[in-house]
């Protein structure tokens, strides 16, 4: 293998940049020419890359988001597209391809295997719903983000006793608001993966309200509804004022923590060692603290990352 390339695609997470750059230390060092394809598979498809060598990989460990940058290029979904994408590598001579993103880029990257071209997916998305992976790289310091804005929405929300639902992100997954809800002590999570039922939940806060506890944290996944019409719900059911926040692209931003450092230059090491061993079409991820590898046929046509123990612990905990 001479010559490899990486692209950032999806939904940018921290620890992008620090992989990428863990990739081409690693590859520089096999001897191994590194390129950098923009904007995900736009730029796979039109031919825009940069050389990436130690000078271009060097200070951006700290920097969140990718500097490659990321898209979305439905036209990559299309036989055409990727026809275009694989005739651009040819014309380039790039023998092996590191692709980072959700599950749809892995399934990009799976897509391009099974046209034969050399490919390894890294799981990258804050949302923590790719299966074979403990974590994807980004949703620690998405957990981190979202635990910060909370902590400071609670000093709020008791000085004015009032109930405020934060909406975090996560599509349909419910990782985000389950976790972040354990770690911050919110009164409840509303999650996609767990039925709910709101006018008991508003019972419960009226009671608590009468028993002196005067505020509340509710932290609603994304999938589950709109954080506004929740609130509203509350509001008029108990009487006491509520209050939204929407915390947004603020969570996938941010230096990322020590944790998506560290995972991240692990997982870009053992990209370029498959790559290079030939074992291609597999996907590297976290598996009980070791760096471990599975098929990308596997990822893609597994459930979603089961979310059972954490919801478990929540239930538990009477969140
Ligand atoms: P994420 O990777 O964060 O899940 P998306 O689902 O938007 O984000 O996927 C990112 C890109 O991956 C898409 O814009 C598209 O180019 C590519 N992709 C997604 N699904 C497929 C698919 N089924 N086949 C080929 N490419 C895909
Ligand atoms: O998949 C990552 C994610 O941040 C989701 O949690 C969220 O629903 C989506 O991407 C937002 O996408 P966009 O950046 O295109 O608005």
């Amino acid at each position: 293998m001479k010559k490899i390339g990486i692209l950032t695609s999806g939904g940018d997470s921290s620890g992008m940049n620090a992989c990428v750059r863990s990739i081409v230390r690693t590859a520089l060092r096999m001897g191994i020419e590194v390129v950098g394809f923009k904007k995900g598979y736009l730029g796979l498809m039109k031919g825009d890359y940069i050389p990436l060598d130690s000078k271009a990989v060097s200070g951006i460990m700290h920097r969140g988001g990718t500097f490659l940058q990321s898209a979305r290029s439905p036209e990559f979904r299309t036989p055409e597209g990727q026809k275009n994408a694989l005739d651009g590598l040819k014309r380039l001579q790039v023998d092996g391809l590191i692709i980072l993103g959700g599950d749809g880029s892995l399934t990009g990257a799976l897509t391009l295997h099974k046209l034969g071209f050399p490919v390894i997916g890294i799981p990258a998305s804050i949302d923590n719903d790719i299966p074979f992976t403990d974590m994807a790289l980004g949703v620690d310091t998405a957990l981190n983000n979202i635990i910060y804005a909370v902590d400071c929405i609670k000093d709020t929300a008791s000085s004015h006793a009032r109930a405020f639902v934060i909406e975090v992100m996560g599509r349909n997954s419910g990782y985000l608001a389950s976790v972040s809800a354990i770690a911050s002590g919110a009164e409840y999570a509303l999650v996609p993966e767990r039925e709910f039922d709101l006018s008991e939940i508003c019972q419960q806060l009226r009671q608590r309200y009468e028993e002196g506890r005067d505020n509340a944290i509710i932290i609603l996944a994304e999938g589950v509804a709109k954080g506004q019409d929740i609130a509203d719900s509350i509001k008029d059911a108990i009487g006491f004022e509520t209050r939204v926040t929407v915390l947004g692209h603020y969570q996938r931003g941010g230096a990322p923590t020590v944790f998506d450092r560290l995972l991240a230059s692990r997982l870009g090491k053992k990209a370029v060692e498959l790559l290079v061993a030939g074992n291609h079409g597999m996907m590297a991820g976290l598996s009980c603290n070791t760096i471990v590898a599975t098929p990308l046929e596997d990822v893609i046509k597994g459930a979603k990352r089961p979310q059972d123990e954490v919801l478990r612990l929540a239930e538990v905990l009477g969140i």
